[in-house]
């Protein structure tokens, strides 16, 4: 879906489908030297993950493996608490491997925080973290990322894998939704 199909709900566009795909190039060429002697594991938060996991993974020039957990926040609203349910969890064996979190995006950094202990607990060589958006504005623990698409505001942002109530995950750009699509519910 194009910004244009849903133009009175966004307020701003702060990525588009170009720049994201040229920043994630350039973030699979330094994957592909960093990891060039390694067998690399990239694990996929679901669901937000998914575009940023499509896209990177297909950049990347190396045989790499892919899995995906599920994660949930504990706790009422929309707020991270830090502590994490595992919905789905991994299909793969973490002992000796060396693993990259790709994340949609770190808000609190909460979720990371946790799930990059929760990996490095079951044995993983190492563990690091990818991810397409960072709110640096709105952390609440340090996480170490190895990765960063974008740094962005302190908005609730759509688009490119991120929803708002399950849709708009499809909307090609990130874009800031509007407060009054949110304002009346
Ligand atoms: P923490 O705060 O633990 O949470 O870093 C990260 C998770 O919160 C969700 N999140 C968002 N989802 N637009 C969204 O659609 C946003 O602006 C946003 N900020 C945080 C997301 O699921 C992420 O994995
Ligand atoms: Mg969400």
């Amino acid at each position: 879906m194009k910004a244009e199909a849903i133009k009175s709900e966004l307020v701003d566009i702060l990525v588009t489908k170009e720049q994201m795909e040229a920043r994630l190039a350039e973030i699979a060429a330094e994957i592909d030297r960093d990891y060039a002697d390694k067998d690399l594991l990239l694990v996929g938060v679901l669901k937000g993950a998914i575009m940023v996991m499509a896209d990177l993974s297909r950049a990347i020039t190396l045989p790499i493996s892919m899995d995906w957990m599920a994660v949930s926040s504990y706790g009422a609203g929309t707020k991270s608490s830090g502590v994490v349910r595992i919905l789905k969890d991994l299909d793969t064996d973490l002992q000796g491997r060396h693993v990259l979190i790709v994340e949609d995006i770190i808000d609190t950094g909460l979720t990371l925080a946790w799930l990059k202990r929760n990996l490095e607990a079951r044995g993983a060589a190492s563990v690091k973290i990818m991810t397409a958006l960072r709110k640096p504005d709105a952390a609440k623990v340090e996480v170490e990322v190895a990765y960063v698409g974008f740094d962005i505001p302190n908005d609730f942002v759509i688009g490119y894998g991120l929803d708002y109530a399950e849709k708009y995950r499809n909307l090609d750009v990130v874009g800031v939704l509007s407060p009054s699509v949110y304002a009346d519910k």
